[in-house]
C-alpha cells in the first residue's frame, strides 16, 4: 500500500493560532531581557540620543525611575552606561576609579530605591578617556596588561557600589582571571562575571559612541583588541579561555549579524550565552519603521525571538522596555 502524497503535510499544525502555539519551540518573556540605559550628569534630564529614536540619557534621578520600570515589567537586569563630562576624560581615564562617578552614583541610587533588580555595570575605559580607547594608550599602542592592571581596580569599585554583575567589554587578554581574582580578594565573591567574550571590531557601535560621547573623541579603530568579523574559530578560542579565567556567562557582540557564533558558543560549551543587541541594530531597525518601512513592534519581538532561536539565554536589547510592554500584553 503506498501512502496518500503528501502524507506528511507541514501546513497542517500552522493551520490555527492554537496549535502554532502548542508546537512553538521558542518563547521569549522578560526574563530573556537586559536593558542597558546611559546616564549622564544633571537632574531631572532625559536627553534624547539623535541616533537612537527612543532612547534617552538619565540623569541619575531618572535613571531611578527607569530601573523602578525595568523592575515591573519583570525585567531581571539593567546595565549602566555614562555619559562622562569631557572635563573628566583624560588619557589615563582616572574617572573610571572614581568611586563618586556617574556609574556608581547611579548604581547607589537604584540600589536603595529599587534592591531587587539586577544591575550589570561594563568595565572598560572608553568612556573615561579623552581618546576614546578602551584601554590604555602608549605610542598608538593598546597596552594590554598595564590596562588590566586598571581595570580590576575598576571593576572592584564597581563592586563597592553595588554591582551584581561585572562585565567586562575591553577584550584585553587575560582580564576575566584578574577580575575575578582581585574581587574574590575584595570579597566579591558572590559578584558575578559577565565576559564580553566574543567581541568583534563592529561599525554596528557607531550611535552607542554617540550616547557615550566618544564618538568624536576616538582616534583610530579597535581593531587590535576587537575581534575580526571574519573570524569563528577564535571567537570559540575567547569564549573558552574565558571560561576557564571564570567567567560565570559568555556574550557575544554584535547580535542579528552574529547568530552563528551564538549557535556555535551554546552548542560548543552549553554555558549561560547572552547577545548584545547593540546600537545599530536598533537604530535601523527603528529608522526604516519611522520611515513606515517596517512594523516597528512585529520586527522587534522577531529580531529578539531569533536570539532565542539562536540558542541565547538572554538578550541585553535598546527594546527591552518596549518588548516588555507587549509580552506583559
Ligand atoms: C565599550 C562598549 C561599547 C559597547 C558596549 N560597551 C562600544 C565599543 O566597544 O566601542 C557598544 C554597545 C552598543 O553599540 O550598543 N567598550
Amino acid at each position: 500500500m503506498t501512502a496518500r502524497f503528501p502524507a506528511t503535510r507541514l501546513r497542517r499544525p500552522r493551520a490555527t493560532d492554537w496549535s502554532r502555539r502548542m508546537v512553538r519551540e521558542n518563547h521569549l518573556s522578560a526574563n530573556d531581557l537586559i536593558w542597558p540605559i546611559f546616564v549622564r550628569e544633571g537632574k531631572g534630564v532625559v536627553e534624547p540620543v539623535a541616533s537612537m529614536p527612543g532612547v534617552n540619557r538619565l540623569s541619575v534621578d531618572e535613571a531611578v525611575k527607569a530601573a523602578k520600570e525595568a523592575a515591573s515589567l519583570g525585567i531581571p537586569c539593567i546595565a549602566l552606561f555614562p555619559n562622562t563630562p569631557s572635563d573628566k576624560r583624560d588619557e589615563r581615564g582616572d574617572e573610571a576609579l572614581n568611586p563618586d562617578n556617574l556609574i556608581n552614583t547611579a548604581m547607589r541610587a537604584i540600589k536603595d530605591a529599587v534592591p531587587e533588580i539586577g544591575l550589570m555595570a561594563d568595565v572598560a575605559l572608553d568612556p573615561y578617556t579623552s581618546h576614546g580607547q578602551d584601554g590604555l594608550v602608549e605610542d598608538g599602542v593598546i597596552l594590554n596588561d598595564e590596562t588590566v592592571g586598571v581595570l580590576v581596580q575598576q571593576a572592584v569599585v564597581q563592586a563597592e557600589a553595588g554591582a551584581d554583575i561585572i562585565a567586562p567589554s575591553d577584550m584585553m587578554d587575560g582580564r576575566v582571571g584578574a577580575i575575578r581574582g582581585e574581587l574574590d580578594k575584595a570579597g566579591f565573591q558572590h559578584v558575578q562575571i559577565m565576559a564580553y567574550s566574543a567581541k568583534y571590531a563592529s561599525a554596528f557601535y557607531g550611535p552607542f559612541r554617540d550616547a557615550v560621547g566618544s564618538k568624536g573623541a576616538l582616534k583610530g579603530d579597535k581593531k587590535t583588541y576587537q575581534m575580526d568579523p571574519a573570524n569563528r574559530a577564535e571567537a570559540l578560542r575567547e569564549i573558552e579561555q574565558d571560561i576557564l579565567e571564570g567567567a560565570d556567562s559568555v556574550m557575544v557582540k554584535p547580535g542579528m549579524p552574529y547568530l552563528d557564533i551564538v549557535r556555535d558558543v551554546k552548542d560548543t560549551f552549553g554555558v549561560p550565552t547572552y547577545a548584545y543587541q547593540v546600537s545599530g541594530e536598533y537604530a535601523m531597525l527603528m529608522a526604516a519603521a519611522q520611515n513606515g518601512w517596517l512594523d516597528q513592534d512585529a520586527v522587534m519581538m522577531e529580531s529578539l525571538l531569533a536570539f532565542k532561536r539562536a540558542g541565547a539565554n538572554g538578550v541585553l536589547s535598546y527594546f527591552a522596555p518596549m518588548a516588555a510592554k507587549l509580552l506583559q500584553g
